[in-house]
């Protein structure tokens, strides 16, 4: 295939994708004049809300380009967590984020830290103590504080938005909170702790509870009442991040709107941190109907939520959980036959018409 062919072949792609997406209210596909036309969607976004991607340290040196072109704004996939900053106790690595903080800084994009506290990511020697026994609450706040400490310190004034605490909301549990070691060797209060040592580290980095399927009622209203405790106790929190794993069947965007607007009235700042759009239902490996009739719906819905952003000043950026198709933790540890194609660029870094869909929906 000649480069012309080449061409072709994309544009018509493009096209196709394009048109797929189209309903009387996604965009009309770019006109076919022999080049790729592909907008900034940073810049079609620009002023009204950041536009971000987490990447990691292969992906900034293979897309590195691409990730400069459509973003404003990134976050550390994994490379901030604290089992890779602080592996072993005292021991702190940041060359990985660091590589990531030198390129969106180079390319003057604003830098997400993600994040300081999760039950997934803490490293074992936390809970260790002397002689082999258990690691008390004194002893686990002080390596709280040091790890907290070290990593915000590290990246004063370059991270100007943390996710303190990452996933800590139960709404099984009495009081709201993850019945995790944390809670349990800690108490409630690990909590206060990890905002009041992040603020002290940089009293001007926004300070964000991140949490996953935040529309959900009993999730919300169990953040909300976390959060208003917080805020009582005079905790510096500033903002939720939602996650949003979504997926084309759920949740509706006026269960997005209605979630927003909780935590706006509490005047709080939201962001959205995670977002991305299975094909699929939450660990349901069929596809219930063709891809091309489902990536179809996923451009309409994600051109629903962009338009619905508009009516909130409050969320102040949209952070996609990868660059392309080509690499998605929903097709990590997956069935060969699952192929998920949460995001807005394809495989092969081509816009699809979910990326039509967001950057139709940006006022200009
Ligand atoms: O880098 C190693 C590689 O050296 C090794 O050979 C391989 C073997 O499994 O593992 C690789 O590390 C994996 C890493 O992703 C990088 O791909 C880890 O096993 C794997 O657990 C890790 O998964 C990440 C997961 O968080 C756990 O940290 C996902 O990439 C990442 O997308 C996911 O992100 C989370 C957010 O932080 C919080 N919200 C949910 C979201 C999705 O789970």
């Amino acid at each position: 295939m000649n480069i012309s062919q080449n061409l072709r072949v994309v544009v018509i792609s493009l096209l196709t994708s394009a048109l797929l997406a189209c309903s009387s209210t996604t965009p009309a596909p770019p006109a076919a004049t022999g080049t790729v036309p592909r907008p900034s969607l940073a810049k079609a976004w620009q002023g009204q809300v950041l536009i971000g991607a987490a990447v990691d340290e292969k992906n900034i040196k293979t897309q590195g380009e691409l990730i400069a072109e459509q973003f404003n704004s990134v976050v550390a996939e994994n490379a901030m967590k604290p089992m890779a900053t602080e592996p072993r106790e005292g021991e702190f690595h940041f060359e990985a984020a660091d590589a990531i903080v030198r390129f969106a800084q180079s390319h003057d994009m604003a830098i997400r830290g993600h994040t300081l506290l999760w039950h997934l990511h803490t490293p074992d020697w936390m809970w260790q103590g002397a002689n082999g026994q258990p690691a008390g609450r004194d002893l686990v706040l002080a390596r709280l504080k040091r790890h907290i400490e070290t990593e915000v310190g590290h990246y004063k004034g370059q991270v100007y938005v943390w996710d303190v605490v990452n996933e800590i909301i139960d709404e099984k549990q009495p009081d709201c909170l993850r019945d995790d070691l944390w809670h349990r060797v800690v108490g409630p209060d690990y909590v206060d702790y990890a905002f009041r040592y992040a603020h002290a580290a940089d009293p001007a980095a926004r300070l964000y509870i991140n949490e996953y399927s935040t529309e959900e009622p009993a999730k919300r209203r169990c953040l909300v009442r976390v959060v208003q405790g917080l805020l009582q106790r005079g905790v510096p929190v500033n903002g939720i991040g939602h996650q949003m794993h979504i997926s084309v069947f759920y949740p509706t965007i006026s269960a997005i709107d209605e979630t927003l607007t909780t935590f706006a009235r509490l005047g709080l700042e939201n962001q959205i941190t995670e977002l991305d759009m299975s094909l699929y239902r939450w660990k349901d490996n069929r596809l219930y109907d063709t891809r091309e009739n489902l990536l179809s719906l996923q451009a309409r819905r994600y051109g629903e939520i962009m338009r619905m952003i508009h009516n909130h000043p409050d969320v102040t950026a949209v952070t996609w959980w990868g660059v392309s198709d080509a690499s998605t933790w929903l097709n990590q540890d997956a069935p060969a036959d699952h192929r998920d194609q949460p995001l807005l660029l394809d495989e092969h870094g081509q816009p699809k018409g979910a990326f039509w869909a967001v950057f139709a929906a940006a006022r200009r």
